[in-house]
């Protein structure tokens, strides 16, 4: 796949190397499946991601939704399509995610399946086999897997309720159990709960449960390794300093932080481009600043690297329909100021002191 990249990270070092100077890794989502094509088939994208990242994260592909084709199935092939390029490319791979815990995202036969009269040990038997498939599938290339991801209604601070949850006596009931399989398939994997809790005022019922949850899952022993904050930045007012007491929080409980799933919203910034990209990029670095001044937080990821396949054109749009400018790169593959702010924050970062990976 190699020799026909389009260079288009600036000179001087990349986001990886930058990354690297305090023991992290830079990285971004890709994938298999969005239009207008598939970023992983994309020259300029897969060029891109040698050339800035040392590790990917598969947007949709391994999510139940994306790889399950019944209660008993699956179908592998845009998963392992990323896998393999990010083998290739000599790339890190992180899993996401093994359980999504929000019933809009469980396929109808799981939705439908009638478990039975011992629902709890179906369940378990449903959540041992998947688990394990993908673990051992990717056993040795995923080193960190989002074994749970959002199981809090952000608004109510409530737990998200599937029907698989509830046939294992309750959403933590299930989360617990859906750990000890993962560590069971993975004794050295890093295991994640990911959700995208933020440092936005609006945020703080989601953030309160967050921390509620981790403390119950401390409490259960159910082996988390870190928390993944997503970071899905989305423009409105923020309290820095309510932010950097839930971290504190996090950290203080023994769990290392991961930046999943970075970008910025920017429906509320002017349409000036210069404007926009100004405060995306000041957005994105206070924001970075704040994260890497941990020495608990480990890999940033962004969730795209380039602004044609971000998701946030279709579920992040602006008023007045301009294309939506929230990673390090635009559509004609130009670094906009988001990625020197990344860069920035990446020297600056401190250096990270998370457990080793066993
Ligand atoms: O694959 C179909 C395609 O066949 C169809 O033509 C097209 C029409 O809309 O839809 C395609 O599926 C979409 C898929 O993205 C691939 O583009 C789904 O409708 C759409 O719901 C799906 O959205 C993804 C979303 O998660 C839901 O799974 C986004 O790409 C993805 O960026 C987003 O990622 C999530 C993380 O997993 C968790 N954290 C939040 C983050 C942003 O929402």
């Amino acid at each position: 796949m190699g020799g026909h990249a389009v260079a288009a990270a600036p000179a001087g070092p990349s986001l990886q190397a930058l990354a690297q100077r305090s023991g992290r890794n830079f990285g971004t989502a890709i994938n298999a499946v969005r239009a207008p094509q598939e970023s992983v088939l994309d020259a300029q994208y897969t060029a891109l991601c040698r050339q800035e990242c040392g590790v990917l994260v598969a947007e949709n592909e391994m999510k139940i939704y994306g790889l399950r084709t019944g209660y008993d199935t699956f179908d592998f092939t845009r998963a392992d399509k990323i896998a393999a390029f990010a083998k290739e490319a000599g790339l890190a791979l992180r899993g996401h995610n093994l359980i999504w815990a929000r019933p809009q995202y469980m396929p109808k036969w799981i939705k439908d399946h009638d478990f039975g009269a011992q629902p709890a040990s179906a369940a378990g038997a449903w959540i041992d086999n998947h688990v394990k498939t993908l673990m051992d599938r990717y056993q040795g290339q995923i080193t960190s897997w989002d074994v749970v991801n959002e199981a809090i209604v952000p608004e109510t601070g409530a737990y998200e309720v599937t029907t698989l949850a509830q046939a294992m006596g309750g959403t933590l009931e299930m989360i617990d159990y859906a750990f000890r399989a993962a560590r069971a398939a993975g004794p050295k994997v890093e295991l994640v709960y990911n959700d995208y809790m933020g440092w936005e005022n609006g945020s703080a019922t989601h953030r309160k449960s967050v921390l509620k949850l981790l403390e119950d899952l401390r409490k259960k022993g159910t082996p988390v390794d870190a928390l993944g904050v997503q970071s899905h930045l989305d423009g409105s007012p923020v309290d820095e300093r309510e932010w950097r007491r839930f971290l504190d929080e996090v950290v203080g409980m023994g769990y290392r932080l991961i930046v999943t799933e970075f970008d910025v919203r920017d429906g509320n910034l002017p349409a000036d481009l210069a404007l926009r990209d100004k405060g995306v990029a000041d957005a994105g670095k206070a924001f970075l600043d704040i994260m890497l001044s941990y020495k608990q937080c480990g890999d940033v990821l962004a969730w795209g690297l380039v602004d044609t396949y971000s998701w946030l054109q279709g579920f992040g749009r602006r008023k007045d329909g301009q294309q939506v400018r929230g990673c390090p790169y635009g559509a004609d593959y130009q670094a906009k100021p988001l990625r020197e702010a990344v860069a920035q924050a990446l020297i600056h970062a401190t250096p990270y002191q998370g457990a080793a990976k066993a």
